[in-house]
């Protein structure tokens, strides 16, 4: 019987070809109600698949690792339990003896995993599913420079929620890039509240371009972004919309 989880990277993908290529995989109603397989991944993934309590936090990693390591297999030419891959602060990198043959780097959220390979520039990225809660002003003041707290306060209340995840998904795909995430304080970058889809930002020394994306989910929308190291621009960005044959 073939595996329901089985996901499939298209045969079109060729590293070099794009700037960037994004693998976008949404889940359904139907595959969360299973647990994501296991095959591709290694033993240390296998160990913290384990680990997860929520089906939906294991599923979305599983995911995330199988998406990685096969759309990297094709790129190296290994079978993709084979991708040497080591952890740093929680990021994966190719080992020391590949590390340039591609960037990457992944996020999930929601129903979401999206994963995102260069053959260039240093990249991260972030997703975030809309969520609105209670105290989304107290975490606002303390994410966001004075200034863009400021202008998120000018906002009408039914507007925030929209501005709060656009500059979050901005912010984390900044510090994704940077490989440290939250061991940088977010207030300490300005992105502001700007809705073009692109813009630079310059932040200890280091140019960054950002990409901002919306779409919709079945319940709630996917804010996402990601960061690249550099000044060139534009860019070409191929995405991959991935299925498995469950979907
Ligand atoms: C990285 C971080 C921002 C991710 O937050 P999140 O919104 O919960 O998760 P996302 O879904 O967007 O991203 C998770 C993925 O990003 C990648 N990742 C993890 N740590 C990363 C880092 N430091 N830099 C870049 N990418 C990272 C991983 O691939 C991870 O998914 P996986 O473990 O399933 O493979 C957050 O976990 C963090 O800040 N971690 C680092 C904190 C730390 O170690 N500080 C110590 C001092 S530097």
């Amino acid at each position: 019987m073939s595996d329901p989880w089985k996901i499939t990277i298209p045969e079109s993908f060729t590293l070099w070809k794009y700037d960037f290529h994004l693998f976008d995989f949404r889940f359904s109603a139907l595959l969360s109600a299973n647990d994501a397989s296991l095959t591709n991944l290694s033993e240390t993934e296998q160990e913290r698949a384990a680990k997860f309590r929520r089906r939906i936090d294991r599923n979305r990693f599983v995911v995330g690792r199988n998406i990685l390591r096969q759309s990297l297999a094709a790129v190296l030419n290994l079978s993709p339990v084979d991708v040497p891959l080591r952890v740093e602060k929680g990021r994966p990198f190719l080992d020391s003896a590949k590390a340039e043959a591609c960037y990457f780097n992944l996020s999930h959220s929601g129903n979401s995993v999206l994963v995102i390979l260069s053959p260039k520039y240093q990249v991260g990225i972030d997703v975030e599913v809309l969520r609105e809660f209670s105290d989304m002003d107290q975490v606002a003041k303390r994410v966001m420079t004075n200034h863009e707290f400021d202008q998120y306060m000018d906002l009408e209340s039914a507007c925030r929620a929209d501005a709060f995840y656009r500059l979050w998904v901005r912010k984390e795909s900044i510090l994704k890039c940077m490989g440290t995430g939250f061991g940088i304080e977010p207030n300490r970058i300005w992105v502001g509240h700007d809705q073009k889809p692109d813009s630079e930002v310059d932040f200890e020394g280091q140019r960054f371009i950002l990409q901002q994306h919306l779409f919709s989910g079945p319940e709630s929308p996917h804010y996402w972004a990601f960061a690249y190291n550099g000044s060139a621009r534009p860019v070409t960005l191929k995405t991959y919309r991935i299925t498995s044959d469950f979907l």
